[in-house]
């Protein structure tokens, strides 16, 4: 870390992502202070790429919004790519959910200005690709803003260049996105979706103890009901996080204006009595952790024993989501967990060993495609890989990649 960004004087640390570090700093020629980004190496990792970077740092600093975090300058200090941005004090939703549940009318007004940012955003051809409660943030007033637009878009494009299929935050990650196929506006409906529901349950939609397994629960599985939570606002939640894009609110406003009405009172209906599963309790989620030496998402939410009796005892209450409410049966539930049991057992087959269970937010990051360890867990994977040509490989350090499988022809499984 320099003391200074060119003229942005660090004053102190704020927190570090998946795509950069941010400090607190001092701005002499405005006199006020600032949150300057420093962009993580692995973001603009080639030649190009401080031409890429000033184009997005231009194309960000061009969606001027009330609720887009407003970029003000960028540069370069030392090597380092660094953006300057409004310094929000009030704590981002990540930290606010993180001391519990959000009820649908404290959600409400924050999910409105998201939804607009994005709208904003969308009709001027920008796709925000990392929505998460960590990339919404509060100034002192409560107002909700959007921040890192144009972060993630960066980092795939210095994958692109490498050859890699890059994939963003587990948790909050579409089922596109997860498979590597193109991202689309619905894809952010989808991440604000996954937003919602963590604000209300508390948790996220998935969680296990790894990426991948949430990955592939965003391929497949539906998000379980909120306990306490209407019906219409679950299924306000699910259509916004269908698995297919065209099932999905056309726009985050329309998601917005959906849960709002169901804030109204003659549109409530009745609460939904008991906690549903999130996952059977079968789901090795615990039993992976002791066998399998792999990070842990920050977020990991394992079924209280209550709530597992609950569940056991009582058959998850199917909310039709609006266009779509198919749930696959019970049994191809269980088979699709021994499935996932087997490819976690054969993780750990592969597994090198390094590192033991850390906890955070695997981080959003591309893999080399040559990545041998990386390889190995491809092939592995292959069986439980949604799709056709496309898989998904997990790193000891928790990082995350999807392939094609014109990737794979160039990487060496290990022995
Ligand atoms: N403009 C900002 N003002 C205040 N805090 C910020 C700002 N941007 C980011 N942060 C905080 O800095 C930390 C790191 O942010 P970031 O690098 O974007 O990672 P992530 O979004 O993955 O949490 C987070 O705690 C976030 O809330
Ligand atoms: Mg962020």
């Amino acid at each position: 870390m320099a003391e200074r960004y060119g003229r942005y004087e660090v004053r102190g640390g704020i927190g570090h992502g998946g795509m950069g570090t941010v400090y607190r700093a001092w701005d002499p020629r405005f006199r006020r202070e600032v949150a300057v980004k420093i962009l993580a190496a692995n973001v603009l990792a080639d030649s190009t790429a401080r031409t890429r970077f000033e184009h997005e740092a231009r194309a960000i600093a061009a969606l001027e919004h009330h609720a887009i975090v407003p970029v003000y300058d960028f540069g370069e200090e030392g090597g380092e790519l660094y953006l300057v941005m409004r310094l929000l004090s009030g704590g981002s939703l990540a930290d606010r959910v993180a001391r519990g549940p959000l009820p649908l009318e404290e959600l409400l007004p924050v999910v409105q200005r998201v939804a607009e940012a994005l709208d904003h955003a969308h009709a001027r051809g920008v796709v925000h690709r990392d929505v998460k409660p960590a990339n919404v943030l509060f100034d002192g007033a409560g107002n909700a803003f959007l921040s890192d637009f144009g972060i993630a878009r960066m980092a795939e494009q210095t994958a692109s260049l490498t050859g890699v299929g890059v994939v963003g935050s587990p948790t909050y990650m579409s089922p596109e996105q997860a498979e590597g196929r193109p991202v689309t506006p619905a894809s952010d409906v989808y991440s604000l979706g996954a937003t919602v529901y963590e604000a209300l349950a508390g948790r996220p939609p998935f969680a296990a103890d790894h990426p991948l397994a949430v990955l592939l629960q965003h391929i497949r599985d539906e998000p379980p009901a909120i306990a306490g939570v209407q019906p219409a606002v679950m299924a306000a939640v699910r259509r916004a996080m269908a698995k297919r894009e065209p099932e999905r609110f056309g726009t985050a406003g329309a998601l917005a204006s959906a849960l709002a009405h169901t804030a109204r009172p003659e549109a409530s209906g009745p609460t939904v009595a008991t906690a549903a599963p999130v996952v059977p309790p079968a789901l090795p989620a615990t039993a992976v952790a002791t066998r399998v030496a792999a990070p842990l998402p920050r977020t990991v939410v394992t079924p209280a024993p209550e709530e597992r009796a609950a569940a056991a005892s009582q058959p998850e209450r199917v909310i039709p989501a609006s266009g779509r409410s198919r749930r696959p049966p019970i049994w191809i539930a269980g088979a699709a967990v021994v499935l996932l049991g087997v490819a976690m057992a054969l993780v750990q087959a592969v597994w090198d060993g390094g590192g033991g269970a850390r906890s955070g937010t695997p981080p959003t990051t591309a893999l080399a495609k040559s990545d041998a360890t990386a390889a190995a867990l491809v092939v592995r994977f292959k069986k439980v890989s949604a799709s056709e040509d496309h898989t998904c490989g997990v790193k000891t350090d928790g990082t995350v990649a999807c392939w094609g499988d014109t990737g794979l022809d160039q990487a060496t499984p290990p022995t």
